[in-house]
């Protein structure tokens, strides 16, 4: 095993409001490259002094956080389509007109010569060589925004799932990596679907051991079980992938409760259920290792089944303005119970960044707050955004306890921030940290992410 020190100034948000900012050292033991953090110290003044709490030698190498910077938790982002990456920025209409003048055209190219984006194309690329290109941006790009772990819809194929996969392993970002199980026929177009039931299980079943044959331990990348929407899934299909989640103990995610339009579709073709969480419950969909996309339209009783489950709600803000779906009661699901965390919904959101997910997440439930009668109890701050945003995501991810701090025992998935180098925050004179966060949080990019950390290995460099 190896060992490094880290030492500076740490900033995170051990409660939803609790803004922590400390100068201390962290050892961190490698083993295989998953680095955990074994020990801390904390208000110390010079280095030698950690190192001998610590208990380290010399030997040990230490790693500086810069002066004008600090160490922050990795970012979760805990809802991101890695095949629409090339779509940011574009939307206009609603979520189920857009989906098929967008995303599925845009998705199927990645695996298929079939989809719509190349039909004026004399001479369209080799669909897995774009696949692989696409893939290698999202995970350097997500990654230099500071996203150390994140929960991916990949698309329909087999194949180009697996390359997601497999970049994500060799560039050292933590993901969960789900194949869209989507067999509804009327729902999907003919040139991006699974044809059958069959179809769509044996595919599943593919991915997951593909997946797990890269990762077999399951720390870095591992499978995520995803019947994309109830829409697009069959009745038939989400029995089994409920039975497959539950004899192996795998995460889930999928959509839920987005725009009202897929809501009524959804109360269409499931005039039994109560609701949408239950039509998913029906399925034994809902687990403490499911991470349910949106949530907008939720009523308290589902709220209330989805906390009972244990299950995880992605907020994704920026999306649900783009796609005009609403605003999610992210205060009323929280007192609730459901664990909540962020997503930046690539490309229904429009910009790959958390950092923007907290802003926005901030922006849409003043909104909310002001609508409710000016109600400021629904109103999500900046420090309980950036909760949201890091260990928030964790509870979502099934990584409580592992992700989101600086406690003994966490992994080391971190970013290096930096506020007067190269970055796009001017401190302007403000002394105090809090200050600084928040200017961080409002003027921030990624250029202020200087180094990224995941697993203890350095994954990204400014
Ligand atoms: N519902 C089903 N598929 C999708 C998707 O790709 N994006 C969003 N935002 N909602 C969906
Ligand atoms: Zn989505």
């Amino acid at each position: 095993s190896t060992q490094q020190v880290f030492y500076g100034r740490f900033i995170s948000t051990p409660n939803p409001d609790q803004l922590s900012i400390n100068t201390g050292a962290v050892l961190v033991t490698s083993n295989d490259g998953r680095g955990t953090i074994q020990n801390a110290v904390w208000n110390v003044t010079d280095v030698q002094t950690a190192l001998s709490s610590l208990g380290v030698d010399a030997s040990v190498p230490v790693i500086y956080a810069a002066d004008d910077g600090f160490f922050f938790p990795g970012f979760i982002d805990s809802h991101i389509h890695a095949p629409q990456y090339p779509n940011l920025g574009l939307f206009e209409g609603t979520l189920l007109d857009w989906l098929q003048k967008y995303t599925y055209p845009m998705e199927s190219s990645l695996s298929t010569t079939n989809s719509p984006l190349y039909a004026n194309s004399t001479a369209p690329p080799d669909p897995y060589a774009r696949a692989h290109e696409v893939y290698t941006h999202v995970v350097a790009s997500t990654l230099a925004h500071g996203t150390t772990t994140a929960s991916y819809f990949a698309t329909v194929d087999v194949g180009a799932t697996n390359i997601l996969a497999e970049l994500a392993l060799s560039m050292g970002q933590r993901a969960y990596i789900g194949r869209t199980c989507q067999d509804n026929t009327d729902n999907n177009p003919w040139y991006y679907r699974d044809n059958s039931t069959a179809e769509a299980i044996a595919n599943t079943w593919s991915s997951i051991k593909y997946i797990q044959s890269l990762d077999p331990t399951g720390d870095l990348v591992a499978p995520i079980v995803t019947p994309r929407f109830a829409p697009g899934v069959t009745n038939e299909s989400m029995t089994v992938l409920g039975q497959i989640a539950n004899e192996t103990n795998l995460r889930l995610q999928m959509h839920i409760s987005e725009n009202v339009r897929e809501v009524a579709l959804v109360a269409q073709m499931y005039p039994d259920q109560s609701s949408y969480a239950g039509v998913y419950d029906a399925h034994n969909l809902l687990t403490d290792r499911t991470v349910l996309a949106h949530g907008v339209h939720l009523t308290d009783d589902e709220m209330d089944l989805i906390a009972a489950r244990g299950s995880g709600v992605s907020h994704c803000p920026a999306s649900n303005s783009a796609l005009g779906s609403g605003i999610a009661q992210v205060r009323r699901m929280l007192s609730k119970g459901v664990n909540v965390g962020l997503g930046t919904d690539t490309a229904g959101g429009y910009n790959p960044s958390v950092l923007e997910a907290v802003r926005q997440a901030f922006l849409v439930s003043r909104e909310l707050s002001f609508l409710a009668n000016d109600d400021r109890t629904l109103d999500v701050p900046t420090t309980l955004a950036l909760w949201l945003g890091t260990m928030g995501g964790a509870k979502v991810v099934y990584m409580d306890g592992r992700l989101g701090g600086f406690e003994p025992g966490m992994l080391w998935d971190v970013q290096e921030i930096t506020l007067d180098s190269g970055g796009d925050v001017d401190i302007f004179g403000w002394e105090t940290w809090t200050e600084r966060v928040s200017k961080w949080v409002w003027n921030g990019s990624r250029r202020n992410v200087n180094r990224v950390w995941v697993g203890g290995r350095q994954v990204s460099q400014r």
